[in-house]
């Protein structure tokens, strides 16, 4: 073949790639959309523009009486419907009661004096304001109403070390419809990213995670807050970093931490909730979404069918354990899940008590002053290590369920370097 036969065979198969990834981009209709346009970009909308949810009013209103027209009552009923019903899940279980060794390990931390379990969406304004821990910024605004997000992507980072008060007294709903499809559910359900700093952290990267997935983690993740600004931020920039390990090394490049524990000098690390990091490295997340699994198909009289924004357990919908089957068959969902949970849970227990115990023996060695201010080093860096590997695994809600895998490495190496501490000490 002569020289410009090949070139040109060379441009038209580069040509036909080009034209398969436009074409495979285009078949996924709203994806595309998602990807291209509505990143975050939503500069050009006042703060007014957000369409309420009302309770009592067919008709949304806001809090200072006008009417919205743009009113999602109106146009999705029986969504809006299902998203009031997360109000249903209300309950509470007291983590510190049940677990008090935690009290100990969280030592000088918020989380020692009030640690409950997550409840439905519609609680999250309630919550974050009765809570005993402290909140001096409205930084803690973040996962808990689309106002918040709005008030950032209009006026900027700023917003973030505000007073939490001033703030909070401009907050108008839990999170709701603009959460996860900025003004843009009419749109087909489009889902938007509105967290800003979904898209700061990821940039392009964004598009290598199922829409369905990133709407929920712009705040089922682990996020700190940046020492320069107290901006909200996720430590990583793709889905490769977004273990435990890449990330610890994260924070430690930045040499960041949460607190300084006062008995054991540790600097300290808390976890928040990596939903999305622990599904996003298990079994199924090149194959589901968190909508598969949370949100079941319904149909209304009309025989409209659409997602019930009710979110549930897998186990507690008929719907969704129906879906199982496709690639699981006849197995018993449920006992599988349980079995799971009941494993990662106990090993949580043992861990977590391990790990309080070597606290209080490097407390000891603190305050006794025996050890070299070097080995009181190296002792601390266990002790931060293994609380981060425990706590990555204790405060991921699905108790292991997401990736069992995962859960029970955390744990293993959460208890390996507390032996390893134990073992210094003993010397
Ligand atoms: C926490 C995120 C979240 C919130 C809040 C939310 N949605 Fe959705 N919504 C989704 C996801 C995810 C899907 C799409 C599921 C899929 O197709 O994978 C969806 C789908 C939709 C669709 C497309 C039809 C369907 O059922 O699939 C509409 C319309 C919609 N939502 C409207 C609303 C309205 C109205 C509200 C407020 C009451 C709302 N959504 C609140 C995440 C959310
Ligand atoms: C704007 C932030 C935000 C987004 C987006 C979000 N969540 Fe949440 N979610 C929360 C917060 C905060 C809580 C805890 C509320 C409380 O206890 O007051 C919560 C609670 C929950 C609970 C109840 C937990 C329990 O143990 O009962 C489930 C289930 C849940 N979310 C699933 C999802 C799913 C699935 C999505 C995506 C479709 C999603 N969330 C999107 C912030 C968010
Ligand atoms: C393969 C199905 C599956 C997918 C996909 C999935 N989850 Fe889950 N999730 C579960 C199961 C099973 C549980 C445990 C439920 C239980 O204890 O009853 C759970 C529990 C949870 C909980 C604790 C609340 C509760 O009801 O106990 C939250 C929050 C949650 N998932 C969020 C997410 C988010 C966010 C995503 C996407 C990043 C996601 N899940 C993807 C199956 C799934
Ligand atoms: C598209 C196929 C598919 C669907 C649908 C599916 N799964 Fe899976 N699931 C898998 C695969 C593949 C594995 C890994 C099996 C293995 O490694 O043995 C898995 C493993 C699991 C595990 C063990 C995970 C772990 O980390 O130990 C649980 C729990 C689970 N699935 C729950 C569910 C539930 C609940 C549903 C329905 C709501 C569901 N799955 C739907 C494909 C699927």
């Amino acid at each position: 073949m002569e020289r410009k036969h090949i070139i040109r065979a060379v441009c038209v198969s580069i040509f036909l790639v080009a034209l398969t990834v436009l074409m495979s981009g285009l078949v996924t209709g709203g994806h595309l959309i998602y990807r291209d346009a509505k990143r975050g970009d939503l500069a050009p909308l006042s703060r007014e523009d957000i369409k309420y949810l009302n309770v009592e009013s067919p008709e949304a209103t806001s809090k200072d009486g006008t009417v919205n027209a743009n009113d999602w009552s109106a146009v999705y009923p029986e969504i809006v419907l299902t998203w009031r019903d997360n109000e249903k899940n209300s309950y509470v279980t007291d983590y510190l009661e049940q677990d008090p060794y935690l009290v100990n390990i969280y030592e000088g931390y918020g989380f020692a004096r009030d640690y409950g379990s997550a409840r439905g969406h519609e609680y999250c304004l309630t919550d974050v304001h009765k809570t005993q821990r402290p909140h001096p910024k409205a930084n803690c605004l973040t996962c808990k109403t689309p106002n918040f997000a709005k008030l950032v992507n209009d006026q900027g980072v700023g917003v973030y070390s505000m007073p939490f008060e001033e703030v909070e007294a401009q907050m108008e709903e839990s999170v709701s419809c603009y959460t996860c499809h900025g003004n843009e559910a009419g749109n087909g359900g489009l889902r938007v990213v509105t967290h800003s700093y979904v898209n700061k952290a990821l940039g392009n990267n964004v598009n290598s995670i199922d829409p369905s997935t990133l709407a929920c983690g712009q705040c089922h993740i682990e996020y700190y807050f940046t020492p320069e600004d107290s901006e909200t931020m996720m430590p990583y920039h793709d889905v490769t970093g977004m273990s435990p390990d890449a990330i610890l090394a994260y924070y430690d490049a930045m040499g960041f931490k949460d607190w300084v524990q006062e008995s054991t000098g540790t600097p300290m690390l808390k976890t928040q909730h990596p939903e999305m990091e622990t599904f996003l490295q298990g079994k199924h997340a090149a194959l589901l979404n968190c909508a598969d699994c949370h949100m079941p198909m319904d149909m209304a009289d009309n025989g409209t069918v659409y997602h019930s924004h009710t979110l549930v357990s897998p186990l507690d919908s008929p719907v969704l354990l129906s879906t199982c089957t496709t690639c699981h068959g006849d197995t018993d969902m449920t006992k599988l899940v349980r079995g799971i949970q009941e494993r990662v849970t106990a090993r949580e227990t043992e861990v977590g008590n391990k790990l309080s115990e070597f606290k209080d023996a490097l407390a000891s060695a603190v305050s006794e002053g025996k050890k070299s201010e070097s080995d009181l080093d190296a002792l601390r860096k266990l002790h931060r290590e293994a609380q981060w590997y425990f706590d990555y695994c204790y405060v991921e809600n699905s108790e292991g369920a997401h990736n069992s895998e995962l859960s029970m490495r955390c744990l293993d190496t959460s208890e390996a370097k507390i032996d390893e501490g134990m073992a210094m000490l003993a010397a």
